[in-house]
C-alpha cells in the first residue's frame, strides 16, 4: 500500500516536473495544454495570446503554441503561403481570431492556405506581391479568399496589392457575409463597380483611397455602408452618382460619412449625392472647383452635419449666393481657399446667412478684413471660429459679440496690433483663446471679463511683438497674478519661452516675464515735475491775469450780482432824500463836481449842505435834521473829514441813526488812505462794521465805485418804528427851534 503511494506520488512530481520544463520554453499559458511540442522562435515575444514575430526576417511561420489569438507577423519574408506553411499553426487553429501578414514579400498565396483558420476575424494582407506575376496567380487567390467562407471575418485589408483590375474578381468565391470593413487602398484601380461587393451584406466602412479611381459605377449600392472614403482618387469633372437616374433614390441608405477629398471634381453636381439623406459628414477638399454657385447644392442633403470645402486654393474662385444653405449644416471647413471675403463677387455678401445652426466655421487661410468679418455676424450659434491666418488687422469691438456662444477662438496668425479689452467682452464662455503671431505690442488684458477669465482655460498669445516698456508692467504683473492662481497657473500656453520682447532695441528677444524696462520710476519723476511746473505756471499767469483785471473781476462780478437799475429809485414816503452827504469842506469840489453830478444824473435825490443849507437855521439842527430826513447817510472819509469838527459830528448822529435803521443806513466812502492813528474812535468803528467804498479815478476802478455806490443807495432800509420815533424827534426838535 505504502509503495503504491509512494510509487503514485513520484509519479505525479515527475508529472508536474516535465510539465514545468515545457512550459519554461514558452513561459506562456496557452502551452500548458497537451499540444505537440512547442517551440517558437526565440526572438518571438508572446504576451496574452498574442505572439509577435514583426520584422524578424523570418522566411516561415514559426510553429506557435496552441490557444494563440493573435498573430503578428508583418515585415517578414514569407515567400509563399500554402497549406505546408500555414501547418505550423495547426496548435491554434481554433482560435486564431487575428493574423497579419502584412509586408511579408509574399508572392504565392495558395488555394487552401486559410483553408483551417476558421475563426479568423481580421485579415490583414497588405502590401504584399501576390498580384506580382498578374494573372497565373489570381485563380489561387479567388480560392484562398473564398475559403474564408468558413470564418466569420470581420475586417479584411487587402492594401497595397496591385489590385487593380482584378478587384472585379478576387471576390469570386468570396460571400464577404460577415464583412464590415474593407480596405484596398493604394491598389492602382481605377473603375469601381460596387456590383462586386453585392454578397457583402454586412459592409460598414470602405476604403478605396489613394487609387486611380476615375470611374464608377454605384447603382447596386451597399445599404449598410456607413462609411466610403474615395478620396485621393482620380474622380473627375463630376462626383460620383449615388443616385439613381429616374427614381432620384440611392442604395446607399446608411451612408453617413463620404470622403471625396482629394479629386478632380469641378462641377459640385448636387444632383449625383442629392438623395443622400442619411449623410452627416461630407468631405469635399482639395477638388478642382471653381465656383460653388446653386442653390441646392447642400441644401438636399437634410442630415448634412459636417462639410468640408477645404484646399481648393488653386481653383475656387467664387462662393455663390444661397451656395452654403443648410438647416441642420453644424460644422463647415472652408479654410485654405485663398478667398477674398472682402469682395462681393467673389464671396456672396449671404454665404453665411442660411446656415441658423452652425457652430464651427474653420475661415483659416483667406483674406478678411473688416468687411469680410461682417459677413460672420449672422453666425449667433458658433461655438468654435478659426480664423488663422486672415490677413485681419483690426478687431472690431463689436464683432465678437455677435457669438455669445463661443468657447474656441483661434485668431493666429494674423496682422493684429491692438483692440480694446471690450472686444472679449461678452464671451463668457471662452474656453480657448490663440492670439499668438500677431503684431500685438501691449495687451489691455486687466479689462478681461471676470466671466470669460473663469471660463478660460488655454491663452495663448506668445510670439507677438511685445513693447518693453514701462506699460508693460502691468502686463507682467497679470501674469504673474494668473501663474500664482492655482486654477489658472497653466492658463498661458507656451510661457515664458515664447513670449518676448521686440522693442526697444535694448530688449529685444529678452523673455517678457524677465523684461525690466528702464528708467520707468524716473520717467514718472520727471513727468510728475514737468507737471507740476505747468500746472504752477499756469496758476502763477491766472493769478497775475487776475491782479491786472481784478477791478474789472470786481466790476463784472457786482454786476453780475446787479440787475440793471434804470434810474428810477422809488423812494419810502417817510424819507425826503435818497442820501445825505457828509463831507469836509475842502472836499467839496469831489462832492459838487463827482458825486453829486454822478448820482443827479442817474435821478438820485441828495442832500448837500452846500446847497440847501437856509440860512439862520442853526447848523447842529439842520444836520439832525436832514440826516433824519434821508434814506442813508454817504461819509466821505478822508484826512479833512478827520479833522473837521462838523463832520464828526455829523458821524454821531448818522451812527446814532443807524442804530434804528441798521448798518446800511451808513455807506462811508474812502476818498484817500487814512492812517489809523488819525482815526477818532467813532470812525474806527465805522471802519469795523462797515466796508468803504474806495474812489478811484482809473476807468473800472472808477465803474466799480459807482456801482458799488449805487448799489447802497438802493439798499432796503429797515423802517421799524420810523414814523414814531422821527415824529417825536421831530417834535421835540420842533419845540427846541420854536
Ligand atoms: C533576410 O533573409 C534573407 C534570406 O534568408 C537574407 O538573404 C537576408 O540577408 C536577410 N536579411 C537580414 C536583414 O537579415
Ligand atoms: C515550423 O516552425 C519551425 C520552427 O518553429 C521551423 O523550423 C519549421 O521550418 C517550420 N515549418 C515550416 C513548414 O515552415
Ligand atoms: C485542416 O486540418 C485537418 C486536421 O486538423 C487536416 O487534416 C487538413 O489537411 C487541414 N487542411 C488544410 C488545407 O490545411
Ligand atoms: C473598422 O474600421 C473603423 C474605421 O476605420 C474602425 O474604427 C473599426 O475599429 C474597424 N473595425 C474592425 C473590426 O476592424
Ligand atoms: C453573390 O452570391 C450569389 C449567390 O451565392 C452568387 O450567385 C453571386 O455570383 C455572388 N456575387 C458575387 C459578385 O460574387
Ligand atoms: C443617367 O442618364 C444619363 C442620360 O440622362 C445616361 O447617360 C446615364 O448613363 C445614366 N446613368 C445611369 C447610371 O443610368
Ligand atoms: C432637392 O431640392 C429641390 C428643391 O427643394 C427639389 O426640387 C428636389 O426634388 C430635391 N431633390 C431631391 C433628390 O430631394
Ligand atoms: C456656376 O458655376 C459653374 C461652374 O461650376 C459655371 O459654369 C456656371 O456658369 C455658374 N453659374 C452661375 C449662375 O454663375
Ligand atoms: C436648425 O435650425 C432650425 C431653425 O433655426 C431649427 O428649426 C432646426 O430644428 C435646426 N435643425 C437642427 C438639425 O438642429
Ligand atoms: C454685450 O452685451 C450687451 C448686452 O447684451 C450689449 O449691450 C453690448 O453691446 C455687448 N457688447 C459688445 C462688445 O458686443
Ligand atoms: C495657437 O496657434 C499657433 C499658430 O497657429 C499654434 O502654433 C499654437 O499651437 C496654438 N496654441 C495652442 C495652445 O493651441
Amino acid at each position: 500500500m505504502g509503495q503504491i503511494l509512494y510509487l503514485l506520488v513520484s509519479f505525479l512530481i515527475l508529472m508536474s516536473l516535465s510539465f514545468e520544463k515545457k512550459c519554461e520554453i514558452v513561459k506562456i499559458s496557452p502551452c500548458q495544454t497537451n499540444c505537440k511540442a512547442v517551440k517558437y522562435p526565440r526572438d518571438c515575444s508572446c504576451d496574452k495570446r498574442s505572439i509577435h514575430c514583426e520584422d524578424r526576417n523570418l522566411t516561415y511561420i514559426p510553429r506557435i503554441p496552441c490557444y494563440i489569438k493573435r498573430l503578428h507577423l508583418s515585415h517578414n519574408n514569407i515567400n509563399t503561403l500554402g497549406k505546408n506553411e500555414i501547418s505550423n499553426l495547426t496548435c491554434s487553429f481554433q482560435t486564431i481570431s487575428y493574423m497579419s501578414l502584412r509586408h511579408c514579400k509574399t508572392k504565392r498565396l495558395d488555394e487552401d492556405a486559410f483553408a483551417n483558420l476558421t475563426h479568423l476575424k481580421v485579415l490583414d494582407m497588405s502590401a504584399n506581391e501576390i498580384f506580382l506575376h498578374g494573372k497565373e496567380n489570381v485563380q489561387s487567390v479567388q480560392i484562398a479568399i473564398g475559403s474564408l467562407n468558413r470564418a466569420p471575418l470581420v475586417s479584411l485589408l487587402l492594401d497595397r496589392l496591385r489590385i487593380r483590375n482584378y478587384v472585379q474578381e478576387i471576390f469570386k468565391y468570396f460571400e464577404g457575409r460577415h464583412v464590415t470593413n474593407l480596405s484596398m487602398q493604394e491598389n492602382e484601380i481605377m473603375y469601381f463597380n460596387d456590383k462586386v461587393l453585392e454578397n457583402f451584406t454586412q459592409l460598414v466602412y470602405l476604403n478605396l483611397r489613394h487609387n486611380w479611381i476615375h470611374k464608377t459605377d454605384l447603382s447596386s449600392g451597399i445599404p449598410t455602408l456607413e462609411w466610403f472614403d474615395l478620396s485621393h482618387n482620380q474622380i473627375n469633372i463630376f462626383p460620383p452618382n449615388f443616385c439613381d437616374n429616374e427614381t432620384g433614390q440611392t442604395r446607399y441608405n446608411n451612408l453617413k460619412t463620404l470622403v471625396l477629398t482629394g479629386n478632380q471634381i469641378i462641377v459640385p453636381y448636387f444632383k449625383y449625392w442629392d438623395c443622400l439623406k442619411t449623410l452627416e459628414t461630407f468631405k469635399l477638399g482639395r477638388n478642382d472647383m471653381e465656383e460653388i454657385n446653386q442653390t441646392y447644392t447642400f441644401s438636399n442633403l437634410t442630415s448634412l452635419k459636417t462639410l468640408t470645402l477645404s484646399k481648393m486654393d488653386f481653383s475656387l474662385r467664387k462662393i455663390g449666393k444661397n451656395a452654403l444653405q443648410s438647416d441642420s449644416l453644424l460644422c463647415l471647413d472652408l479654410s485654405r481657399n485663398g478667398l477674398n471675403f472682402e469682395d462681393p463677387k467673389k464671396v456672396d455678401n449671404d454665404i453665411f446667412h442660411y446656415l441658423p445652426n452652425l457652430t464651427l466655421l474653420d475661415v483659416s487661410h483667406n483674406e478678411f478684413g473688416t468687411v469680410g468679418t461682417q459677413k460672420l455676424i449672422k453666425l449667433s450659434r458658433l461655438e468654435t471660429l478659426i480664423m488663422k491666418h486672415v490677413d485681419l488687422s483690426q478687431l472690431p469691438d463689436e464683432f465678437l459679440g455677435n457669438f455669445p456662444n463661443l468657447k474656441h477662438l483661434d485668431l493666429s496668425r494674423n496682422n493684429i496690433e491692438h483692440f480694446t479689452m471690450n472686444a472679449f467682452q461678452n464671451l463668457t464662455k471662452l474656453k480657448y483663446l490663440n492670439l499668438s503671431d500677431n503684431l500685438i505690442s501691449n495687451f489691455p488684458v486687466l479689462n478681461f471679463h471676470p466671466a470669460t477669465l473663469m471660463s478660460l482655460e488655454t491663452f495663448d498669445f506668445a510670439n507677438n511683438y511685445f513693447q518693453c516698456d514701462c506699460e508693460i508692467v502691468k502686463l507682467q504683473t497679470w501674469i504673474n497674478d494668473l501663474l500664482s492662481d492655482s486654477n489658472k497657473h497653466d492658463l498661458l500656453s507656451r510661457y515664458p519661452d515664447s513670449y518676448r520682447c521686440y522693442k526697444p532695441q535694448s530688449l529685444y528677444h529678452v523673455l517678457l516675464k524677465d523684461a525690466e524696462p528702464n528708467n520707468c520710476k524716473l520717467d514718472q519723476i520727471v513727468l510728475s515735475v514737468v507737471c507740476s511746473a505747468i500746472i504752477c505756471l499756469v496758476f502763477t499767469l491766472v493769478l497775475v491775469v487776475a491782479f491786472f483785471y481784478r477791478w474789472e473781476i470786481k466790476f463784472l462780478i457786482h454786476k453780475m450780482r446787479q440787475e440793471r437799475r434804470d434810474g428810477y429809485h422809488p423812494l419810502p414816503h417817510t424819507f425826503e432824500y435818497d442820501t445825505y452827504v457828509a463831507y469836509a469842506e475842502k472836499d467839496s469840489a469831489w462832492v459838487i463836481h463827482d458825486l453829486l453830478k454822478e448820482l443827479e444824473e442817474d435821478k438820485f435825490n441828495i442832500y448837500i449842505r452846500d446847497r440847501y443849507s437856509a440860512p439862520g437855521v442853526a447848523r447842529c439842527d439842520e444836520i439832525v435834521d436832514n440826516i433824519y430826513k434821508s434814506k442813508t447817510v454817504i461819509l466821505v472819509l478822508s484826512k479833512n473829514f478827520m479833522a473837521c469838527q462838523w463832520c464828526n459830528y455829523q458821524l454821531n448822529v448818522a451812527q446814532a441813526r443807524a442804530v434804528k435803521l441798521g448798518p446800511r443806513f451808513l455807506i462811508p466812502v474812502l476818498l484817500e488812505g487814512i492812517f489809523i492813528k488819525h482815526m477818532n474812535i467813532s470812525t474806527q468803528h465805522l471802519f469795523m462794521t462797515s466796508k468803504p467804498i474806495e474812489w478811484a479815478r482809473r476807468s473800472t476802478k472808477n465803474k466799480l465805485f459807482w456801482s458799488e455806490l449805487k448799489t447802497a443807495l438802493d439798499a432796503e432800509i429797515i423802517q421799524e418804528f420810523e414814523d414814531s420815533v422821527y415824529q417825536s424827534f421831530s417834535t421835540r426838535y420842533g419845540s427846541i427851534d420854536t
